[in-house]
């Protein structure tokens, strides 16, 4: 298999929503994943949004951001039928990349309980696991 990855642009952003979905994400598109949100964000992390490509078809994703102390690692979704072909770990040693070119040399990503496939994925990688609570607040439901 000939899988390229690349940036995201805005015009993959239909795909990208379908492939949130095939992922089970549940993409906020009247909130952070609007196409306007989208838009904004590749504007912001134009190197670390990327996409796997086989073909034209998008078949994984990650979105890399930094906050300036460390990077988080968003969104690693592969499609169902691209599973355990190493996918997820190539997106992610590319986002890595794409963060550190920008200084930064700590890496983070929130992982769900149960999500045993992503903490495999992490843990391949390097990454310990820590046990955490996670607090959030969001000022409107559709954030
Ligand atoms: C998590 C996810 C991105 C993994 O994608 P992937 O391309 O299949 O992962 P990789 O092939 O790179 O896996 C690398 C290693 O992680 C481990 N791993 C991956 N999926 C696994 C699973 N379902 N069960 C156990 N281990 C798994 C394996 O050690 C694997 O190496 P191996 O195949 O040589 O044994 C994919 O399952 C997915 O999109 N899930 C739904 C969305 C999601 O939960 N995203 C994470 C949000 S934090």
């Amino acid at each position: 298999m000939a899988l390229r990855i690349r940036r995201l642009r805005p015009s993959d952003y239909d795909e990208l929503m379908r492939l949130f979905e095939a992922c089970g994400l549940d993409p906020r598109m009247r909130g952070r994943d609007s196409r306007s949100s989208i838009a904004h964000q590749l504007r912001v992390n134009r190197d670390s949004y990327l996409g796997a490509l086989d073909g034209r078809r998008l078949v994984g994703a990650v979105l890399g951001t930094d906050d300036s102390r460390k990077g988080w690692i968003n969104r690693l979704a592969v499609h169902p039928d691209y599973r355990r072909r190493g996918i997820a770990k190539r997106l992610v040693r590319a986002v890595e990349r794409a963060l550190r070119a920008k200084g930064i040399e700590m890496f983070a990503a929130l992982i769900e309980p149960g999500n045993d496939a992503s903490v495999s994925v992490f843990r391949s990688l390097g990454y310990e696991i820590l046990p955490m609570a996670y607090a959030r607040k969001k000022r409107n439901e559709g954030v």
